[in-house]
């Protein structure tokens, strides 16, 4: 079987078989959208209330700026893809708890594994804290690093701040505007070692 429909069994599988509580209070599952052979997956916090309702991730404000970012370094959601630590959205967009996330893990686990990406971004405290427990995404943001990560071995991160908290900060937006024009030049990099 070829990589995307693994990946379309898989994302199939886990909206039957996701054991996630949040299952019982939203719409769609949520599982993540784009080509299965990208070079980057990006992973945000949850669905909102527009991501839940469609069943695709960041199709709302954030999800612009997104895109308008990715435009800025020629790439688009066709060259990328994109999920979520937690596939379910929490009800009135509350922070998903340890036990949400622990419960996606799974499935998350098995989507980096398929696609195999060269590098991993975490968007935002809430992915990054998934990934490097303790962290803080005011010091991690901008920095790339590799590094081991039970399930997923070893493999490149590089950390931004999640577009929804920078859209309306002008600081933020600076930043994260910043930090995202880096990643043609680090996945460069991260391919020459390779
Ligand atoms: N914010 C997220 O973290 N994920 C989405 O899919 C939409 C908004």
């Amino acid at each position: 079987m070829n990589k995307k429909r693994e990946l379309q069994k898989l994302n199939t599988s886990m909206h039957e078989m996701c054991t996630c509580k949040l299952k019982a209070t939203a719409i769609n599952v949520v599982s993540g959208k784009g080509s299965a052979d990208a070079d980057i997956v990006f992973i945000g916090e949850a669905p909102g209330k527009k991501e839940d309702e469609k069943g695709e991730p960041f199709i709302g404000a954030a999800g612009k700026f997104l895109d308008e970012m990715l435009g800025s370094v020629k790439l688009s959601r066709e060259d990328i893809y994109i999920t979520n630590v937690v596939k379910y959205r929490p009800p009135d967009n509350r922070d998903p708890s340890p036990q949400e996330v622990e419960d996606c893990w799974m499935w998350l686990c098995g989507q980096i594994d398929l696609i195999d990406p060269l590098l991993i971004v975490p968007l935002g405290r809430h992915a990054l804290e998934r990934f490097v427990p303790g962290q803080k995404i005011s010091e991690a943001h901008g920095n790339s690093f590799r590094r081991e990560v039970s399930g997923l071995g070893s493999r490149d991160y590089f950390a931004l701040y999640h577009p929804a908290a920078a859209l309306y900060n002008g600081s933020l937006r600076e930043t994260l505007i910043k930090d995202f024009s880096t990643v043609p030049k680090l996945l460069e990099k991260i391919k020459k070692k390779k």
